[in-house]
């Protein structure tokens, strides 16, 4: 059985004001594309086809209107409401019956990967316990933060420290077991108000069950929470597409790729859009 995929789009987005007063973070662009593309690109990459996406009730019709049920790329994306924001374990509490029993990838919907995604596929394979990932960054405190002793082995786990014991910053992709879900109804709120992923982190972490796995450096992991974050990822995401010529999370390109849809269903598809860059750089891989 394949892994489940969830993607968080939820949150106030309060940093990114007043551009989020009336659109959610996760459909403001980056670049060329909506942000919520650049993680859902991510999953599919990873091969996972069975995806939940949860977010406010006043968006959850815009994402639906964007991305509809998946299935012309496809895959299958369903929709869940969170009503109020209390933290990312609650995506396990919500998204239980979708899980299902299985292993599950949550990716936050601000989280962009671009790069070899050898490292996720891997973290897949390991069916047993948990797998995380560490990434270094200039600035961590931002970040739950992961110390590692001078045999990579895990020392501390901590949210948003801000004396941070190390560099690695914990990106917001997760892979877990079932067990998840019951652990998510065992936590309770930090002195934030919120149920914090890294008490699930230490959780497993505790039970010798958590796979910490760093990412190198030739993988770029960007966050896109404030406007200098949402610019910066913008800017490397055009240096790229224009000096290769190619698109990052072209969801029609990457559903072909994978062979989640075949020759005639990619130009159906394609075919369905309004003439555009998009539509042309689509048109353009078939020759
Ligand atoms: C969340 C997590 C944090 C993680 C980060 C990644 O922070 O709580 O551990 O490092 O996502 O983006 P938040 O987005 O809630 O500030």
């Amino acid at each position: 059985m394949s892994a489940k995929g969830i993607i968080l789009a939820g949150g106030k987005g309060t940093r990114l004001y007043p551009m989020t007063s009336i659109i959610s973070k996760q459909l403001q662009p980056v670049y060329d594309k909506p942000m919520i593309y650049y993680p859902l690109a991510t999953l599919m990459l990873a091969g996972i086809q069975d995806i939940l996406l949860i977010s406010t009730p006043e968006d959850i019709p815009r994402f639906e209107a964007l991305l509809g049920d998946g299935s012309r790329w496809g895959i299958s994306i369903n929709y869940c409401v969170q009503e109020r924001p209390e933290g990312l374990p609650q995506a396990y509490l919500l998204g239980e019956s979708f899980i299902d029993g299985n292993q599950s990838a949550l990716i936050l919907g601000d989280n962009l990967f671009y790069g070899k995604l050898d490292f996720f596929r891997k973290g897949l394979e390991n069916t047993d316990g948990g797998t995380i990932f560490a990434y270094r960054v200039e600035n961590p405190s931002a970040y739950g933060v992961v110390e590692f002793d001078s045999d990579y082995k895990v020392v501390s786990i901590e949210e948003k420290p801000q004396k941070p014991k190390s560099n690695f910053a914990i990106p917001g992709l997760y892979i877990f077991d079932s067990d998840v879900c019951e652990l998510a109804k065992s936590l309770k709120p930090s002195a934030r108000g919120e149920l914090e992923i890294t008490d699930v982190h230490k959780h497993y972490l505790n039970q010798n069950k958590l796979n910490v796995v760093q990412i190198g450096r030739g993988i770029a992991w960007l966050d896109t929470g404030t406007p200098e974050n949402l610019i910066e990822a913008g800017t490397f995401i055009m240096a790229i597409e224009k000096r290769q010529g190619t698109k990052i999370a072209c969801l029609e390109e990457i559903a072909l790729m994978q062979g989640f849809i075949s020759k005639s269903e990619f130009l159906n598809t394609v075919d369905a859009l309004p003439n555009c860059d998009y539509k042309n750089y689509c048109l353009k891989i078939l020759e």
